[in-house]
């Protein structure tokens, strides 16, 4: 197959084309960019699990472009989604609703809820308006490695796998949506993301988050199917300092030191803070600490360039927790496989 590249927003009906008649096209999000078909169409859907080398059983996020769109989709609405809708939408907020016979079940994975996202990015929600259809669409790599936050890492994983990418720069999150379940009690994060616990808490009495996502074991099954999933992993190994600045910089230099004599390739990922303070060859920092915004905008794609600078090593700071910090550091443990080394 090949894959047409499409970096002229006056050629986005040729995107809309291609939807329409049940292909795949990658398009930017405010949060990563996405792999779109249409949610109605199960070949096309198919089609997302295929080219991504997806698990069935992961359920895919519906993208709408107008509050009308939602009602044919979802059985009901209820008052605390209003509440977050009004708030949010559009923006990068999933919410998990209990489903219509509408969505085929392939789209959700065969559960009994679908996940639906409006999102802010206008090259998607034109190309939404464009189509008339509400386009399922997961991040748009390879699954397993870190999401695409501009059109040529989607090129460099999906290439001949699918009909088209829309070009429209960065991504400017940077991390995926945060995904709220409110079918079941009390509202629960499943999915840290660009809206913080705190902004939520600011229209909702009450928000917790899942419990799978505090607990340090695997036994803990999460709610969203796809947090199970070993993602965001570059080919380095990845491993996590925890401690105070000093002995975390302390620490890395030692390691990196040994990996030298042994010959081995190994990277630091840090912040401006700290970033001339190491020892190495390959030094990437994501930002300054006192913006995590840009941490979080930078993070897949320095992972990715780790990767592309064949590092085999990669020791990473710990970040902060704080606000947009929880999706950070969510993301980066998932890429170490939760290796963590406290000093
Ligand atoms: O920001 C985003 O959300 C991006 C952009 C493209 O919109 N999309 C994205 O999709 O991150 P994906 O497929 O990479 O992640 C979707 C997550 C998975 O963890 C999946 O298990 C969860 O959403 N999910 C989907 N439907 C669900 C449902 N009905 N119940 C619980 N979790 C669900
Ligand atoms: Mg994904």
């Amino acid at each position: 197959m090949h894959t047409l590249m499409i970096d002229d927003q006056e050629k986005l009906y040729m995107a809309a084309d291609i939807l329409r008649a049940g292909g795949l096209v990658a398009v930017p999000t405010e949060t990563v960019y996405g792999l779109c078909a249409n949610a109605l169409d199960e070949h096309a859907v198919s089609n997302i699990y295929k080219a991504k080398g997806r698990p069935s059983d992961n359920p895919l996020i519906i993208h709408i472009a107008d509050l009308e769109m939602l009602q044919p989709l979802v059985a009901h609405i209820p008052d605390s989604a209003s509440l977050l809708i009004e708030h949010f939408w559009p923006g990068p907020l999933t919410l998990i609703f209990e489903s219509t016979s509408l969505v085929p079940l392939s789209v959700r994975g065969g559960l009994s809820t679908v996940a639906i996202r409006f999102p802010s990015h206008p090259t998607m929600q034109d190309l939404i308006r464009m189509t008339g259809l509400p386009l399922a669409a997961p991040s748009a790599n390879t699954s397993g490695k870190p999401s695409p936050t501009n059109a040529k890492r989607v090129f460099e994983d999906l290439n001949g796998k699918i009909d088209a990418i829309v070009d429209g720069g960065l991504s400017t999150v940077g991390v995926e949506s945060t995904i709220v379940d409110l079918t079941s009690g009390t509202p629960t994060i499943l999915r840290p993301g660009g809206i913080t616990q705190d902004m939520l808490l600011e229209v909702l009495d009450t928000i917790i988050m899942d419990p799978a996502l505090l607990s340090v074991d695997a036994t803990t099954k999460p709610k969203a199917p796809g947090m199970k999933y070993t993602h965001y992993a570059p080919n380095a190994e990845v491993m996590i300092y925890k401690g105070d600045d000093e002995k975390v910089v302390e620490a890395i230099n030692a390691a990196l030191l040994q990996d030298k004599a042994h010959n081995i390739y190994s990277g630091v990922l840090c912040d401006d803070e700290t970033k001339s303070l190491f020892h190495s060859d390959f030094i990437i920092s994501l930002g300054s600490r006192h913006t995590p915004c840009e941490i979080a905008m930078h993070l897949f794609e320095a992972l990715r360039t780790f990767d592309d600078l064949k590092v085999q090593k990669v020791y990473a700071l710990s970040f902060s927790t704080e606000g947009v910090g929880s999706a950070i550091m969510n993301r980066l443990e998932k890429s170490a496989g939760h290796h963590i080394i406290y000093v």
